[in-house]
């Protein structure tokens, strides 16, 4: 068995700039009641029909392959996780496939779908396939477009001021040094709450859940497609929603369980972390975990503030960011946890 380390790690974000203060312009919100609540003070966008998660992840992943020291062609398989796919189907990891060119290798592309902990869902993936010997560059990327698919008026304000686009990649190489590399990854879920925090529409519920009357499915759908109702448009029910306080009430307990069960698991305290790099969900989140671990400011690493919550990319943007800026160096334990929409959260321990 080998341990599986990471040997390149990049990240792209959108050139475009969204203050506060410009999406203020479209809802009624302010710059202060933005940075009180979540710590963000700007985000990136995307550039519409020119930009997607696939072409984001694509250029994150040119980096951190450079990085580690391969070429496009050498990645064995591939892992893309992201909520705002190009498509509905197929995956964007196809898609990402062939920006780069390497559809002539054929190697397998699995896609996550685990929204904000995707990256560390697929980091766990990839760690279980370079481990036995089965892969020896899984490149993993975690990649959003979340300004195409958000509600900028004042009724979606509570959900559309947290996101931002961007990705992020990593490439995963086996190590025979055991104590360096991925030492171990905990992922958990529980889909009690899953529409608290949720895209519904489109999707293939036909009501089940939540009511056919809700959205508006005729009493006869025989042969008719009903993926999308017109009453969903004229309803914006084609937005994400989300319990704000559930979510951040549930998150608070989760982080420091499960980073403390990855410590646990490994022998290891929470004084032993040189760095943890929470999913950018909100900064009162992230300060609430690092009160709770009895973790110092050099000790976390946030970077909400220019870039919101991009969700699956985000743990990769802020962990290149943290290395790229020498706060992650050779021998550090490096800590990433996240929580998210399912919900589903996790936690992984890694020697730099
Ligand atoms: N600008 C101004 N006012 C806003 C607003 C915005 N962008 N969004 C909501 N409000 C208003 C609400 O309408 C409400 O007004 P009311 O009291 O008149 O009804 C008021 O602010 C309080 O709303 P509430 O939802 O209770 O605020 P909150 O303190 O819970 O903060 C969040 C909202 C979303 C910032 C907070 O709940 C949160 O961060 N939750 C976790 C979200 C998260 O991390 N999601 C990603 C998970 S991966």
């Amino acid at each position: 068995m080998f341990n599986s380390k990471i040997a390149g790690i990049g990240h792209y974000v959108p050139e475009r700039v969204v203050t506060n203060d410009e999406l203020s312009q479209y809802m009624d919100t302010s710059d202060e009641w933005i940075k009180e609540r979540t710590g963000i003070e700007e985000r990136r966008f995307a550039e519409k029909h020119e930009e997607t998660s696939s072409t984001m992840g694509a250029k994150a992943a040119r980096i951190a392959i450079e990085r580690a020291g391969i070429t496009p062609q050498d990645v064995d398989f591939i892992i893309f996780a992201t909520l705002s796919a190009d498509y509905y189907f197929p995956g964007g990891g196809v898609l990402m496939q062939r920006e780069l060119g390497i559809t002539d290798q054929e190697v397998g592309a699995l896609d996550i779908r685990n929204q904000c902990s995707g990256f560390l869902y697929g980091l766990s993936v990839a760690d279980q396939f370079v481990k036995t010997g089965m892969y020896k560059n899984v490149l993993l990327v975690g990649a959003e477009m979340h300004s195409m698919g958000l509600d900028f008026s004042t009724k979606g304000r509570g959900v559309s001021v947290i996101f931002g686009d961007g990705a992020g990649a990593v490439v995963l190489q086996p190590t025979e040094d055991n104590t360096q590399g991925v030492l171990t990854t905990k992922l958990h879920s529980n889909g009690t709450h899953a529409e608290e925090l949720a895209m519904i529409n489109p999707g293939s519920h036909g009501g089940y859940h939540l009511g056919k009357e809700k959205f508006g499915y005729p009493e006869d759908p025989t042969f008719k497609s009903i993926f999308v109702t017109q009453k969903m448009i004229d309803d914006d029910l084609i937005y994400p929603n989300m319990t704000g306080q559930l979510v951040f009430k549930t998150a608070v307990v989760k982080f420091p369980e499960v980073i403390k069960e990855a410590l646990d698991s490994c022998g290891l305290q929470s004084s032993d972390i040189d760095m943890l790099v929470p999913h950018q969900a909100n900064l009162r989140i992230a300060q609430f975990v690092q009160k709770r671990l009895g973790l110092s400011d050099d000790q976390v690493f946030n970077n909400i503030q220019k870039y919101g919550n991009t969700t699956a990319a985000s743990v990769p943007i802020a962990l290149c960011e943290a290395w790229e800026s020498g706060k992650v160096k050779e021998g550090d334990l490096v800590c990433l946890a996240a929580f998210g929409s399912g919900f589903t959260w996790g936690s992984a321990l890694i020697r730099w």
